[in-house]
């Protein structure tokens, strides 16, 4: 059976594990990319677990910067989109022990070699700013596997740079399964979004460092400011034209998301508005939008030790979990 069909007729039969690096607030890239088909799922009644991978951070800096608070933050972005900490699993590497010391076993199942042609790990070395490359950059596909494998999760909900990692995942459940003949661990499927990728404002790919990324979090003065500087075109008449008119089309698609709209039907609406009109709908529409999600993000910000104890708490239940599948991981390796 299809996958989303499956997910709709017997979702408890499904869970469902994804993640965020802790180093900054989660943009409206990570939000049509990924968080609304989490909460979606959420909403379906699949089991949802969050990992915040604090530890990943590591991969392509020496040292992570105060990464309890951006742990923290990331529990706000997601409670405010409507992650529900009765039901989801919100923790961090750090805080299961168990979870981690799955790395060992599954760094076994796989090659040197393997380890690197992992393309989106060449393609962090090649933007790394760090002079040496870690141990940690060629073996973090496999702790991610960890990560997703931990829990036995079927579904990982990721973006397309995520897919080397899912298909790393498979290879270690699978032969995991055949080297201790069990049948412990399932072999997940990513789910891609459908949503197209969302550009930042200079027409590049969305992202905090860049810049060009439109926070969740922003006012709604931050957030016109960001759109007001988006790299546009001469041309008067808005069109979408994604090839030919990247910038403009970037923010069509923009509009159109927030509005649950085709891009071209934003653009006819826009005309000859020229580029000031474009930015000014934008605006209007992403600020729309978001005004509930930034009403409730607002609220649960007075309250630090709530996002603590959700941390807290996820963490306790995934540390019961990571701790089961590490029993049975030793008893499936006559460790015990
Ligand atoms: N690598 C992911 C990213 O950079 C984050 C992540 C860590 C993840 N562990 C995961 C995603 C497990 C999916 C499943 O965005």
């Amino acid at each position: 059976m299809h996958t989303v069909e499956s997910v709709r007729r017997s979702p408890h039969a499904h869970r469902v594990l994804t993640g965020d690096r802790p180093t900054g607030p989660l943009h409206l890239g990570h939000y049509f990319g990924t968080l609304q088909n989490r909460i979606r799922l959420q909403d379906a009644g699949v089991e949802l677990f969050l990992v915040i991978a604090d530890y990943q951070v590591l991969t392509d800096r020496d040292v992570a910067d105060r990464p309890a608070e951006h742990a923290e933050n990331l529990v706000l972005d997601y409670l405010a989109a409507g992650v529900d900490p009765q039901r989801a699993t919100v923790f961090t590497h750090s805080s299961v022990p168990a979870l981690n010391q799955l790395l060992l076993p599954f760094l076994s199942l796989v090659s040197v070699a393997e380890l690197g042609r992992n393309p989106t790990v060449k393609d962090e070395i090649a933007h790394s700013r760090q002079s040496a490359v870690s141990g940690l950059m060629f073996t973090y596909p496999v702790h991610q596997a960890a990560d997703i494998l931990f829990c036995k999760a079927d579904l990982v909900p990721v973006g397309q740079d995520q897919l080397p990692h899912l298909e790393t995942t498979r290879t270690i459940a699978r032969r995991f399964n055949d080297r201790y003949r069990t049948g412990l661990f399932p072999e997940p499927e990513a789910l891609l979004s459908t949503a197209p990728l969302l550009p930042g404002t200079d027409g590049g790919k969305m992202s905090k460092s860049r810049g060009n990324a439109i926070a969740l979090g922003a006012t709604e003065d931050e957030t016109a400011r960001l759109i007001r500087g988006a790299t546009t075109d001469a041309d008067r008449h808005i069109g979408y034209d994604p090839r030919n008119r990247p910038g403009v089309a970037g923010l069509l698609q923009l509009a159109a998301l927030c509005q649950d709209r085709d891009p071209h039907d934003v653009a006819a609406e826009i005309g000859s508005g020229g580029a000031a009109r474009l930015k000014a709908t934008v605006t209007e529409a992403v600020n729309e939008h978001l005004r509930p999600l930034r009403r409730r993000r607002a609220e649960l910000a007075t309250d630090r030790g709530h996002l603590r104890a959700v941390l807290a708490a996820g963490s306790e239940r995934a540390n019961a979990v990571a701790n089961a599948t590490l029993d049975e991981v030793r008893a499936a390796m006559g460790s015990l």
